[in-house]
């Protein structure tokens, strides 16, 4: 089970003020871990670190230096960093046509591909002086699709999905095991403008501890670098295989 291998261990997640972060913490925080969680939003991570009984640090995730100073509060405060679970992102509800959007365009790259950057070149350095650690990133089903009503967020998504793919065979030799989840639509604020379409269509949401459960098994794997869990409503979660590119002839 993964909660004897996540009992004492240090974690820093993320989003935790709402939605899939916030179910993680908790998740961590009832298999005994040690949680600090991060977030722009002070009030709602306030709030949820009062709940939990664990520690907040405000982090704005788009900002290398941000990232930097979450990690030695948490380092400082606990003695080093095991787990980080980067998954604060955004929406990017605009398109690259009439309604392109600069400075929407540059926030979204900015906090679903440079948060999880940042965050990872953060947090190596103290995982390593641990002798290494598991770092879980939130990608998304639209990673590994096309989604045509949000191509910035489908690049977003796709950038992160080939991020950890590189940065799991690359570190896996020094203990750093990097991963990622890309869940369907699963119950957070997030899906709150589709909500009505979604259940108008038939869409099943999952609910976010059914998504932190399977994130908890990720972290917690110790074979697992590189690897993209599914996460699909009634679907048991699953490594995605990508299909292999034929050599040079
Ligand atoms: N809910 C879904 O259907 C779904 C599906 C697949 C992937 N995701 C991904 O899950 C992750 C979490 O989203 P969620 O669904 O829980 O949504 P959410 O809106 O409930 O939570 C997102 C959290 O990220 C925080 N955040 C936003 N910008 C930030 C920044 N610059 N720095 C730090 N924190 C910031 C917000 O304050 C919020 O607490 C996102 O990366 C999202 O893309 C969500």
């Amino acid at each position: 089970m993964p909660e004897e291998a996540l009992r004492g261990k240090i974690a820093l997640v993320t989003g935790a003020a709402s939605g899939l972060g916030r179910a993680v913490a908790t998740a961590l925080a009832r298999a005994d871990a040690i949680v600090v969680a991060a977030d722009i939003d002070e009030d709602g991570g306030r709030a949820v670190a009062e709940e939990l009984g664990v520690d907040f640090v405000r982090l704005d995730v788009a900002d290398l230096d941000d990232n930097k100073s979450a990690v030695e509060f948490v380092v400082q405060r606990h003695g080093g960093l095991d787990i980080a679970h980067l998954n604060a992102g955004i929406a990017s509800p605009f398109g690259l046509g009439d309604d392109f959007d600069l400075e929407g365009y540059r926030r979204a790259m900015g906090i679903n591909l440079d948060g999880v950057v940042f965050g990872f070149h953060a947090a190596r350095p103290a995982m390593l002086a641990r002798g290494g650690g598991s770092v879980v990133a939130t990608a998304s089903l639209a990673g590994l699709t096309a989604m045509p009503p949000q191509p910035v967020y489908g690049i977003n998504k796709h950038a992160v999905v080939g991020l950890v793919r590189a940065l799991g065979p690359a570190h896996a030799h020094e203990g750093v095991r990097v991963n990622g989840i890309c869940p369907g639509f699963a119950d957070s604020k997030i899906i709150d403008p589709i909500r009505e379409g979604l259940r108008a269509g038939g869409v099943p949401v999952i609910p976010a501890p059914v998504v932190a459960d399977a994130t908890l098994r990720l972290i917690a794997d110790p074979e697992a670098a590189g690897e993209l869990l599914v996460i699909q409503a009634g679907v048991d979660p699953y490594y995605f295989k990508f299909r292999g590119l034929p050599g040079a002839r």
